[in-house]
């Protein structure tokens, strides 16, 4: 399991931020993306407690998380509904559908020779996240955090036609992979520079779902800047 992503706290909270904010609002069975399913655990959980309609198509570089999500699957006979390819979603044909999700890899570093290479989120922690914004879906749930450059994710999502429709906050401790002495020391440094932001051992994580705009259409990125960047 070493080489897995394990955080049952922040898995935990992708689980709730999907289950309040996508899968209650899908109906006819809503085609849904998600990038880096990891072990699977978030999405399944949730269809074992809830009967949604949802038709999940997963991309999850990890063969050993993928094999697991896959085991899982099987076990619980969700093939309907939940299918992971063991790739990459930038490098496929975009499947058409009405959500894209992901708890993306948010670890800002110098370079990814970290704990867990494929969790490195680009120097400043937003460069696959705000990828993920740039593939035009239109409605996109992804984890933000406090620590990984969270202004320019909302920039580029209002440049590039999204709004803010919903979100929620977690404070969460640094865990086993942000406390990497190499991860931890950089975030110190982008702290200085008023891209990451946190209190002693605490930052922010958001569940925010980005929708694209609509004529009169509610947008709560002021507030949520305003809460990221408050720590
Ligand atoms: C923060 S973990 C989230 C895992 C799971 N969704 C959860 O919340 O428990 C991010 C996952 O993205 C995967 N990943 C990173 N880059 C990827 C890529 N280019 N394509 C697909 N998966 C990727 C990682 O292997 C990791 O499992």
């Amino acid at each position: 399991m070493k080489d897995i992503f394990f955080c049952p706290e922040e898995s935990n909270f992708y689980s709730n931020c999907l289950e309040n904010f996508v899968f209650r609002n899908c109906k006819n069975s809503d085609f849904i993306v998600e990038f880096g399913s990891g072990d699977g655990s978030p999405i399944i959980n949730s269809l074992l407690k809830n009967n949604f309609d949802v038709v999940i198509q997963g991309f999850e570089l990890n063969t050993s998380a993928w094999k697991a999500a896959n085991l899982t699957i099987d076990e619980y006979d969700l093939n309907q509904k939940y299918t992971i390819h063991n790739a990459c979603l930038f490098k496929s044909s975009k499947p058409k559908a009405d959500y894209l999700i992901a708890n993306p890899p948010y670890l800002p570093a110098p370079d990814p020779d970290i704990y867990m290479p494929l969790l490195f989120g680009g120097k400043d922690g937003a460069t696959v996240t705000n990828e993920l914004l740039l593939l035009n879906y239109e409605n996109v749930l992804v984890l933000l955090s406090s620590f990984s450059n969270p202004t320019s994710t909302i920039n580029l999502a209002k440049k590039n036609g999204y709004c803010v429709h919903n979100f929620m906050i977690l404070p969460l401790k640094f865990g086993y992979y942000s406390s990497e002495p190499k991860v931890k020391n950089y975030i110190e440094e982008l702290r200085t520079k008023k891209i990451a932001f946190y209190s002693r051992d605490y930052y922010f994580l958001a569940g925010v779902l980005f929708k694209k705009r609509q004529k009169s259409a509610i947008d709560l990125s002021n507030e949520l800047a305003q809460v990221m960047t408050s720590l």
